[in-house]
């Protein structure tokens, strides 16, 4: 898909205050820093269109993008930053599970994971949960660049492995490095084949 348009939409703190059309639309979520704002810069081909930063916990709304006027990607916060209270962990969970239950557009959800770490228990609930909820998925693998070859191909075999161990089938996976532009056709073409249905 060549992607002639993406602009910035709104910024969010509420679900419901989220755009009321139906256009479907794509979320990015995973652990803080592991790269989903940098991964919506890379599929738009855009430098900034999503801010990025090297600290955890940039991300802090849900944040819609429109691409060649027809469906959005939705940037989120990340879960899982240490440094925040129990509190405000909850409020943050509360946030995060409503937008997936109840944005009824979501066409799939992408679940980011830094290509280099082992399956992480925080990542491998929130597709339990997902499953539960019947809302479809795919992983995304960040920071390939970060790997050499073999490494990689070491890396996503054991962690489709690890999945293996309590799904029985393998949601769809993408190996992507947003500084080496790597995996753009493949999230791409997913989310043009996902649309048409
Ligand atoms: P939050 O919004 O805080 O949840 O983070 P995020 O998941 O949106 O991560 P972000 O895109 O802001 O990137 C976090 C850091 O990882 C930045 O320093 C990026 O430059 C770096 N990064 C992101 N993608 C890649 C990649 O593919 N390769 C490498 N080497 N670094 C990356
Ligand atoms: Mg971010």
């Amino acid at each position: 898909m060549k992607i002639k348009s993406a602009e910035f939409v709104m910024s969010n703190s509420d679900v419901a205050k989220c755009p009321k059309n139906r256009i479907p639309e794509y979320a990015f979520i995973g652990r803080s820093n592991v790269g989903k704002s940098s991964l919506i810069n890379m599929l738009t081909d855009r430098k900034s269109l999503a801010k990025t930063s090297g600290r955890p916990g940039k991300t802090q709304l849900i944040n819609h993008f429109i691409i060649n006027d027809t469906w959005y990607l939705v940037d989120l916060p990340g879960y899982g930053y240490a440094r925040v209270s129990k509190t405000s962990k909850k409020a943050f969970q509360k946030f995060i599970t409503n937008y997936f239950e109840q944005r009824q557009q979501l066409v799939s959800a992408f679940v980011l994971v830094d290509i280099r770490h082992q399956p992480q228990i925080i990542d491998l609930e929130f597709m339990q949960y997902l499953g539960e909820k019947g809302i479809p998925f795919g992983i995304v693998f960040t920071k390939a660049d970060k790997l050499k070859p073999k490494a990689i191909e070491r890396h996503v075999d054991d962690y489709c492995q690890e999945l293996l161990k309590t799904w029985e089938e393998l949601p769809p996976y993408f190996i992507t490095s947003s500084s080496k532009k790597m995996g753009q056709d493949d999230v791409l073409d997913f989310i043009e084949a996902t649309n048409e249905e």
